[in-house]
């Protein structure tokens, strides 16, 4: 232990953090073994590149001159049959893989448990993770071939995944069709002394590294190899918090093996946006090449400029669906691989403050943490596709506890969808004034994924105002 404590006092003090060691004489055993490790393990390699990231030295912010906004690819219907198939091919030779980032820490919605848990359907309240199961299964019942489904969850929260998938029976999946993967984790630092946070006496404190650190865990883990022997080619990845989320698309899947749209190494999905303020990423050209810019890091003037025809300039807003060919991953992640980007997000972190020996609330955001995010990887691609879908179809998201993209809104935007699916065949609905469906409506993926699929004798002639309805 002394030999230890040496080495890491003399690897802290060379890097101003000795202050992590300050208490260490007062831990018991257990404690001082346990920092030790905490210290051993985190990656200073990293963390001595990311030092300009911690300080926010030298961020650039967007230049308007570079940044160019992109064509998305609408198919039409006949386009749309002939992706399709493609799609269909991929998913029954069985080369499709799904991976559904859910590590996030669900501080907004204020969820006391993993986000993948939270009720989301609007009749049946069926938890997110049951949405995507429930897919899985109709698209293993149809085309015959199974999903594997790779989760990625944190430190903070995997078992408590593992044991609500167990204790539902993986919703009706094989249990070997599914792989929890943990991500990385990395400190949280002072926001004006960079000096790495305590959540408790001698406890460092730590956050997930972002979704895109799961690509860096599904390496670590062995999950890519996995995926290899299963004959993966193709990732589709989405995030944990959208429950209309197509988890597996086969138009998607078309597009991005079409050597006439997509160098087949990412393809990725956007909606329109609806407004400047929308807090939604945007796609964007940045020397030819696909990238996505945070809400927070575009430029106010260049969120609200239009063009010609009165839209948006940047209006392809980013719904986190993305398509990655599995050798692409690896030539990113692999030995050789050169990594993401390093993100600085300014948050509020409760700290523990060895002097008074007390937890100190911030009044305000006083923290560091680093994340790295999925859609950098766009930028590596050659030529990388990206489709147009129907915001109303695929983006319900459940993000905050209340106002936009919460339950309430989801709920609605899924009733409504289903009300127009009802429509469509036939059935009389009641809308609002407003254009929303005076009813909450549930049609589950196992019953019919399109209006067309609905079966005839579940149709009802009409939707009674403020009733239920579950298919
Ligand atoms: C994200 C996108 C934004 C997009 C929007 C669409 C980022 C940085 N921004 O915003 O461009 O328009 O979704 O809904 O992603 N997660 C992890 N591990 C982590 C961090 C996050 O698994 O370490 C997962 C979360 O569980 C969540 C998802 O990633 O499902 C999104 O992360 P979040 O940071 O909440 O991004 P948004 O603000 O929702």
């Amino acid at each position: 232990m002394l030999n230890r404590l040496e080495t890491a006092r003399k690897l802290l003090d060379s890097r101003d953090q000795g202050h992590l060691l300050q208490e260490f004489e007062s831990l018991d055993s257990q404690a001082a073994e346990q920092l030790l490790d905490q210290v051993e393990s985190l990656h200073w390699d990293v963390i001595d590149q990311a030092r300009d990231v911690i300080s926010g030295v030298g961020e650039a912010a967007v230049d308007p001159d570079c940044l160019a906004p992109v064509e998305a690819h609408v198919p039409d219907t006949d386009s749309a049959g002939s992706l399709r198939s493609a799609g269909e091919e991929a998913i029954a030779a069985g080369q499709v893989a799904a991976l559904t980032v859910a590590g996030g820490q669900g501080t907004r919605l204020g969820w006391n448990g993993p986000k993948g848990t939270y009720p989301a359907t609007p009749v049946s309240g069926k938890p997110l993770f049951a949405c995507f199961a429930e897919q899985l299964r109709a698209v293993r019942h149809r085309y015959g071939a199974g999903v594997p489904w790779y989760i990625i969850t944190s430190p903070e929260n995997d078992s408590s995944t593992r044991n609500f998938l167990l204790d539902n029976k993986c919703f009706g999946l094989d249990r070997d069709s599914i792989m929890l993967v943990q991500q990385g984790t990395m400190p949280s630092f002072d926001a004006e002394t960079g000096h790495i946070l305590l959540s408790g006496p001698g406890r460092i404190a730590t956050s997930p590294d972002g979704h895109g650190g799961s690509l860096d865990a599904l390496h670590r883990s062995g999950a890519l190899s996995d995926m290899e022997s299963r004959g993966t080619t193709i990732i589709s990845y989405s995030q944990v918090d959208n429950p209309l989320a197509k988890i597996i698309d086969p138009v998607f899947i078309g597009l991005h093996v079409d050597e006439a749209h997509s160098s087949g190494e990412a393809s990725s999905k956007m909606v329109l946006k609806t407004d400047p303020a929308e807090r939604v990423g945007v796609f964007g050209l940045l020397e030819g090449r696909t990238c996505v810019i945070e809400y927070s890091d575009l430029p106010g003037t260049m969120a609200s400029a239009v063009d010609a025809d009165g839209r948006l300039r940047f209006h392809a807003a980013n719904i986190a669906m993305h398509l990655f060919s599995l050798s692409f991953i690896q030539s990113i992640v692999g030995e050789g691989g050169k990594g993401l980007p390093w993100h600085r997000a300014v948050k509020e972190v409760p700290s523990w403050n060895p002097e008074t020996r007390k937890l100190q609330k911030p009044s305000g955001p006083n923290a560091v943490k680093l994340e790295r995010f999925i859609f950098d990887v766009l930028g590596c691609a050659k030529r990388s596709a990206i489709l147009a879908t129907e915001r109303a179809e695929e983006f319900a998201p459940i993000k905050n506890a209340q106002g936009p993209d919460s339950q309430t809104t989801s709920f609605q935007i899924q009733s409504d969808l289903f009300a127009h699916w009802l429509e469509e065949r036939g059935v009389v609905i009641p809308w609002t004034s407003e254009g929303h469906v005076d009813a909450a409506i549930e049609i589950a993926p196992g019953t019919a994924m399109s209006s067309g699929e609905i079966p005839s004798e579940l149709l009802p002639s009409s939707i009674e105002p403020g009733s239920s309805m579950l298919l």
